[in-house]
């Protein structure tokens, strides 16, 4: 059967205010010039997709279909995209950028001025076809399945913030948080750095020992007892640490511990203040940088993949079908022993 656009011929999971998930029929949406259209196939569910739910993203604007981790099949090209595009497998980098701004300019389209990011500015993967400009469609080699191919945005997050630490391997890194954020820096770290010593912290005993799998040499309960403590009674000074969690009382905890000549990389986004103090920073002489999306590194972690430096299936806990919608949030959002990545299919 061909499909016609105009008619009701999809279905998207949408947003329509905070609160209220619904699966709707749509209309089949049409590529721009520029753009290529994505049948989907499989979508993950992040952190930013729930906060977009209850309506905790200052940037969202409603009615909005959510998802911006997704992997799908060409379908249709707008009229400056070669129709040899047609059915290639891609992934889509949700970071959609001017080009021209002065962070465009120096390679840092994540930070645009203008910045859309899709499924949150703009309608995003939830849904059986999705609109992105050409460039944004990364294509996947066929030795990567289609459920790990809608994993490569997370681990895009993991590969800017290692861009900006560049670790090496006589590191004492420690990574704050060991969700999949966390998860993914660990497998980084480890498989495409080979950092000798990784450490992790967590509240949570099952995602402590999800960090063990993921290859953590080392890792810490801080719910009753002092990370501080453990690591000063092992004479042990961190060189390299990544604020996974975010919490804002984090920062100033990795700044005590850090190790002189340190680099900490921090990813949150709280608008909670912290106090730090300049000496404590200057003394050490510390790097402390931040990460938002990615830059551009769709073909770095496609490629990382490709050499099974990272295992996205090490990360997958769950699988639902799209029409499940509501239970994989739930899980997603409840079952923080139990639950790590939760792709939809479509
Ligand atoms: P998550 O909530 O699944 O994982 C956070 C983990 O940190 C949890 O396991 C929790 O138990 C642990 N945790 C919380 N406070 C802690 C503390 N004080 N000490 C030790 N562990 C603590 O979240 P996910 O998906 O792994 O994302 C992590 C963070 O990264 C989120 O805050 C998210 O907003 C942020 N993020 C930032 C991005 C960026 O580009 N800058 C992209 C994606 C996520
Ligand atoms: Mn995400
Ligand atoms: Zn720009």
């Amino acid at each position: 059967m061909e499909l016609v656009t105009g008619e009701l011929n999809m279905h998207s999971v949408v947003i329509e205010q905070p609160g209220e998930l619904v699966i709707q029929q749509r209309a089949l949406p049409h590529p721009a010039a520029d753009e290529v259209r994505v049948k989907v196939k499989f979508a993950g569910i992040c952190g930013s997709d729930v906060h977009i739910y209850h309506g905790h993203n200052p940037f969202a604007r409603y009615p909005r279909v959510i998802g911006h981790e997704f992997f799908g099949v060409i379908d249709a090209v707008g009229s400056e995209v070669s129709d040899r595009r047609l059915g290639e497998r891609v992934s889509i980098d949700p970071v959609v950028s001017c080009g021209h701004c002065y962070p465009c300019s120096v390679g840092r389209p994540n930070v645009c001025t203008s910045l859309q990011v899709i499924g949150v500015h703009r309608d995003g993967g939830f849904s059986d076809y999705a609109c992105a400009p050409a460039r944004n469609a990364y294509p996947i080699p066929d030795d990567i399945s289609d459920r790990h191919a809608a994993m490569v945005e997370p681990f895009t997050i993991a590969a800017n913030i290692t861009a900006h630490l560049q670790p090496c391997e006589q590191d004492v890194a420690l990574i704050y948080g060991a969700g999949p954020m966390g998860l993914t820096v660990i497998q980084t770290l480890k498989g495409v750095y080979n950092v000798r010593q990784v450490m992790v912290v967590d509240r949570i005993a099952e995602r402590l020992a999800m960090a063990q799998e993921n290859g953590a040499d080392w890792v810490f309960d801080n719910t009753q007892a002092s990370l501080a403590e453990a690591l000063a009674k092992r004479g042990i000074r961190p060189t390299l640490i990544v604020d996974a969690a975010c919490h804002p009382g984090i920062l100033p905890e990795a700044i005590q511990l850090a190790s002189p000549a340190a680099r900490i990389g921090i990813m949150g986004f709280s608008s909670d203040p912290c106090t730090l103090s300049q000496q404590a920073i200057t003394s050490k002489e510390l790097s402390i940088f931040s990460s938002r999306l990615n830059s551009a590194r769709f073909p770095q972690v496609i490629d990382w993949m490709r050499n099974r430096k990272i295992d996205p299936e090490k990360l997958i806990t769950h699988q639902f079908a799209y029409t499940q919608v509501v239970d994989a949030m739930n899980v997603f959002e409840k079952d923080q022993q139990q639950c790590c990545k939760v792709l939809l299919q479509f």
